[in-house]
């Protein structure tokens, strides 16, 4: 599968555990989005609130990995407000990712998986080779059929679906539409 990079964003740890389950997995290089501005606490909600509804951007720290030294980048980020979180937005705004080899991942309450892929796809300037949905609570009975569905996907390779014998693709994969 050659050099693997995770880069993800996380601000109550959800995304970070995905992250580095599939790090372990994929053998694979993390590299953690940090803001320059924190948005810990209820005020630090409602920033993240105006930033994702709004669609900024905010200033981060500087990253040490350049995705361009990888064969294939996963993407991880909570969801917020529907959207992909404003942070992983500033990344993917100044690293497209199109012409690479890439997947998306994210977590969340519940609802707005597909629409913040939209963004991140439209963002990347691409289509990613695999998605993957978790919600809080799948991530904390470990997620493992639906990881492993992911891990499958990604190892596959682009343009091939996966299929065990007798099953049907894994619902939580999907290949993001043309
Ligand atoms: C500002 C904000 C907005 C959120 N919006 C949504 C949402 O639209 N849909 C949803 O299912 N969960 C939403 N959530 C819940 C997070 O997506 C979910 O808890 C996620 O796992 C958090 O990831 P993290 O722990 O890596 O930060 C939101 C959380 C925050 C902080």
């Amino acid at each position: 599968m050659g050099r693997t990079l995770i880069v993800y964003h996380s601000r109550s740890g959800h995304t970070r555990r995905v992250a580095r389950t599939l790090a372990v997995r994929l053998a694979a290089d993390v590299e953690e989005i940090q803001i320059v501005q924190p948005l810990d606490g209820p005020l630090g909600y409602a920033m993240c609130a105006i930033e994702a509804i709004a669609g900024l951007a905010p200033a981060l720290r500087s990253t040490a990995r350049d995705p361009a030294d990888y064969d294939l980048v996963l993407v991880g980020t909570p969801v917020w407000f529907w959207s992909l979180s404003s942070p992983m937005r500033s990344w993917l705004e100044r690293h497209p990712l199109k012409g690479r080899r890439f997947a998306f991942f994210c977590t969340m309450g519940g609802s707005g998986a597909a629409r913040a892929f939209t963004m991140m796809k439209q963002l990347a300037g691409g289509k990613p080779v695999a998605t993957l949905a978790l919600t809080d609570d799948e991530i904390d009975a470990g997620a493992r059929a639906k990881l492993d569905a992911f891990v499958s996907e990604l190892r596959t390779g682009p343009g091939r679906r996966t299929r065990r014998r007798g099953h049907k693709l894994a619902p939580a994969v999907s290949r993001a539409a043309a």
